[in-house]
């Protein structure tokens, strides 16, 4: 949430920082800003609305300087006005500060600073950060003990400082350095050729270098023609590692697609082929999971899970559960993360904890993990972002490998996500009871998990020709049952936060236990019908639904006979494993929701109030 971009080099930093920005939008879009360093100046445009409405203010400035912020704002403390927009500017009109978090003690701070006669132009927490920094700054002498007198009142107003941040801050007075610094919000350097761009992530850099350095919490880099430093907020010092981004401009850019969210629904074959990539033993009978650190013996002592994640991260942890308990036997739990974190969940010492998180940012999963390591639990994360805080403090895990996800909704990496699931049941289960032959079984039914989404995905233009006939219904239920419970979850929730239409997810038969009242000719419910023991009883339920004039939209797997006239539509899945099934049976609800959300014209890739990557709680 929030997406910040700072530029220090030879270049002009304006367009450099405008073109992060817009790689960067997809972490908020309610408004945009720069401040540019320049003829002994801060130079501010910033507008409420998207980074395009910034381009055409930023037209109108005369932007010349090689050092500059810019940021791209997800609303917290204060409304979508101009002045709210970031950067802000101290008072004393000497710091120009971006920022990513919350800072929870700033009414503290704004009553102190006002007393000091330091005055406000926006209702934000940032300003008042600004503005603490600038009170440091006057009260600090110049450059003491060696150090920078623009570094050291960074740090000292950091220090008064309760909540998260990812900062990036300019001085008058140092023209050509920056400072920024983290806590709990995400922010790496590129070191590029005699330039240096911080960023909330690698989009807003990738497209001038590769090598990055992430920044750890509480650590401050300080950022000057000759090269940066790092320290902690403790001063002291840090060697940096420089890492390599693995995926290139390429995958960060939309192509010949309408929508980010269309080229990852349609970019899952390859981004399943990439997640079980080197994944599975030479014998083809289970998974390699070396990542999670823990040896065989060790995995034979746990016995139960427990996962935490978020959205769609949690839907998938559902379909874990649902996996493991089935195939290697054991008891799972699964919990919200912002809940776990307040709750005294009971853990015991065989507990494996998982969390799951696709951008390993959330702040609320974040918390779920170190709430679990403080407890001496092992943690282990499923995530997608290479160096993401998860992934770092994590003790050990698997990376999805599916490149930047950047459409708001979760789509390659949610499906990502049910084949780690998947995944990690086999593994578990061929530690214990799974025989050699079931193993080969599951493994095959894996490894053809992409051909099955290709084919899947070879329905679209049939889901978007039912797309235009139900665009128009307010109310949608999506039900399914067992392993595509999770599934009826995931496709409400991506047809609620892309089309703005009320819908839920329910589990088939519960329905008749309260949501049947919403039934009548209105409502459409989307049924996940799978060929098996429950089938009958799902055409149970449909009955149910016709009976009270509801339309029916149903995913059938190929060779199931529907009693005729009770779905309205049919969309076919190819009928397949059960590991694999609730990957298939995605793939009509992304293109439903998407083809919707068309249709109404809705922004698919920013839909309103959402941003991806929560890093406020
Ligand atoms: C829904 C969606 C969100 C995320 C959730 C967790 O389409 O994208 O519900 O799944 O915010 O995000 P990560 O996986 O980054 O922790």
């Amino acid at each position: 949430m929030c997406g910040i971009v700072g530029y220090v080099g030879k270049q002009k930093a304006a367009s450099i920082i405008l073109e992060g920005l817009k790689r960067l939008e997809y972490r908020g879009y309610d408004s945009a800003g720069l401040c540019i360093l320049q003829g002994g100046q801060l130079d501010v445009a910033k507008k409420a609305g998207r980074v395009e409405v910034l381009v055409k203010e930023a037209a109108r400035h005369r932007f010349n300087g090689t050092t500059g912020i810019g940021h791209t704002r997800w609303a917290t403390h204060g409304g979508v006005t101009d002045a709210n927009a970031h950067p802000h500017i101290s008072s004393d009109g000497k710091f120009a500060l971006i920022h990513n978090g919350v800072i929870e003690n700033y009414a503290q701070m704004k009553t102190f600073l006002a007393g000091k006669g330091y005055t406000f132009k926006s209702e934000t927490d940032t300003e008042v950060l600004c503005n603490l920094i600038a009170y440091h700054y006057a009260k600090e002498p110049s450059d003491s003990n060696g150090t920078s007198r623009f570094l050291e009142s960074v740090r000292k107003a950091l220090e008064h400082v309760e909540g998260t941040y990812g900062i990036a801050v300019l001085c008058v007075d140092f023209p050509g350095e920056m400072v920024a610094a983290r806590e709990a919000s995400p922010l790496l350097l590129g070191v590029g050729d005699g330039e240096y761009i911080v960023a909330s992530d690698a989009s807003a850099l990738i497209n001038r270098t590769q090598n990055v350095v992430y920044l750890k919490d509480g650590e401050l880099v300080y950022v000057t023609a000759a090269g940066f430093t790092i320290t902690t907020l403790g001063q002291a010092d840090v060697s940096p590692v420089v890492d390599r981004i693995t995926w290139s401009i390429a995958d960060a850019e939309r192509g010949s697609h309408a929508h980010f969210m269309e080229k990852e629904i349609f970019e899952q074959p390859v981004a399943l082929e990439n997640t079980m990539r080197g994944r599975f033993s030479e014998d083809g009978s289970t998974a390699n999971f070396g990542g999670l650190n823990l040896s065989a013996p060790e995995l034979r002592q746990i016995d139960r899970f427990m996962f935490c994640a978020c959205g769609s991260a949690w839907h998938a942890c559902l379909v874990a559960e649902h996996l493991i308990e089935r195939y290697a036997r054991l008891p799972v739990e699964v919990d919200y993360a912002s809940e776990f974190r307040y709750r005294n969940s009971p853990l015991d010492r065989n507990t494996l904890f998982f969390v799951m998180s696709q951008s390993g940012e959330t702040i609320d999963t974040l918390a779920a993990l170190r709430e679990a390591k403080r407890k001496g639990y092992r943690v282990l994360a499923i995530n997608n972002v290479v160096g993401s805080s998860i992934a770092r403090e994590a003790d050990g895990g698997v990376y999805q490998h599916v490149g930047p996800e950047i459409g708001v909704a979760s789509t390659k990496a949610f499906t990502s996500q049910l084949l780690l699931g998947a995944m990690l049941a086999l593994y578990i289960a061929r530690l214990r009871d799974m025989s050699f032959n079931d193993g080969v079984q599951y493994v095959n039914a894996l490894k053809g998990a992409p051909d099955l989404v290709r084919q899947a995905l070879g329905q679209a233009a049939h889901i978007q020709a039912i797309a235009k006939r139900y665009a128009r219904y307010a109310d949608f239920l999506f039900l399914g049952r067992l392993s595509l419970f999770p599934i009826a979850l995931e496709g409400a929730l991506k047809l609620k936060e892309i089309s703005y239409i009320h819908a839920e997810g329910y589990p088939a038969a519960e329905m008749k236990h309260g949501p049947i009242a919403l039934i009548s000719e209105k409502c459409p419910s989307v049924f996940f019908v799978p060929k098996g023991e429950i089938f009958n009883k799902i055409v149970s339920s449909m009955q149910e639904i016709k009976a009270r004039k509801g339309k029916i939209i149903a995913i059938v797997t190929e060779g199931c006979e529907l009693p005729a006239g009770l779905a309205d539509e049919v969309i076919p899945i190819p009928d397949c494993h059960e590991a694999v099934l609730p990957i298939v049976a995605t793939v009509p609800v992304q293109l439903l929701s998407y083809y919707i959300a068309v249709v109404l014209k809705c922004d698919v890739d920013k839909p309103r109030n959402l941003a991806k990557s929560v890093t406020v709680e």
